[in-house]
């Protein structure tokens, strides 16, 4: 069997690898995310708006995303494997909020976007576990006041978490993958590009259909995440792609 050639590979994974566990993605209703205008629930001026909307949207994920059905599938269970079994380096740079990379057994995820299951003091951006619901009249643990507290994630028009750690990844990677997103929000769309900048990287896309940025792929396989994933990462690991 011939051995795997890479030394630094880098993920990324959008809504569409969850999708399969139960979460819903973004753009494939209309542009609306559980019924909501995406600026609603998730922008600074959303928030400003209607503080209580935003709450309860993300109390509402939360415990969806904790619900018994929402579990890890095929897909997260296969990069797990991967970062288990390869013998470089390996990253999960994640634009999702869940927690369904961790519970299926990876270790080295980045999520850019934020946690669901933690909210941060914006006073202090000192960020805190939290499994149950926030409101405006929930008092920080940190300053003791209320209304100071805010869903831990990145926001339309708030910069991405871990960008410099990211391009340093993507300058060193010799296999980017990219799973399960639309590629319609910036700078993650962009990755494909960075990783291909100073290296011989070889990149491959995996999502349901083809992408607004499929062009910039060596390769593109369709179909669901859960069915592609698997056999993607024997084939990296036997040293097949
Ligand atoms: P999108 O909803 O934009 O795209 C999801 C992609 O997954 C689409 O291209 C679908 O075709 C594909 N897809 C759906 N089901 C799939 C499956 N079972 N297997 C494989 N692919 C599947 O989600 P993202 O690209 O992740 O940001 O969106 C990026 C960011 O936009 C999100 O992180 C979020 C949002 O605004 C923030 O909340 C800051």
């Amino acid at each position: 069997m011939a051995e795997c050639q890479f030394k630094n590979i880098v993920i990324l994974t959008g809504a569409g690898i969850s999708a399969e566990s139960g979460i819903a993605t973004f753009r494939d209703k209309n542009g609306l995310w559980e019924n909501h205008d995406v600026m609603e629930v998730a922008s600074p001026d959303g928030f400003r708006r209607d503080p209580e909307l935003v709450y309860r949207f993300y109390n509402e994920r939360r415990k969806q995303l904790l619900s018994k059905e929402v579990t890890p599938n095929p897909a997260h269970e296969a990069l797990a494997r991967l970062e288990k079994e390869f013998q470089g380096k390996m990253t999960i740079i994640t634009q999702n909020v869940d927690d369904l990379h961790e519970r299926g057994g990876s270790q080295n995820v980045l999520h850019m976007h934020g946690e669901l299951l933690k909210i941060r003091c914006q006073r202090t951006r000192k960020v805190f576990e939290e499994k149950g619901t926030i409101n405006s009249q929930s008092i920080c643990e940190c300053c003791n006041l209320e209304g100071t507290l805010r869903p831990h994630i990145v926001w339309f028009g708030e910069v991405p978490m871990f960008m410099d750690k990211i391009e340093n990844l993507l300058r060193e990677a010799d296999l980017f993958v990219s799973i399960g997103t639309s590629g319609q929000v910036y700078p993650a769309s962009m990755f494909v590009q960075m990783a291909k900048l100073e290296n011989d990287c070889v990149t491959i896309e995996a999502n349901l259909e083809k992408t607004q940025i499929s062009w910039n792929f060596d390769k593109s396989l369709l179909g669901k995440a859960g069915d592609i994933v698997p056999g993607l990462v024997d084939k990296i690991l036997a040293g097949e792609l």
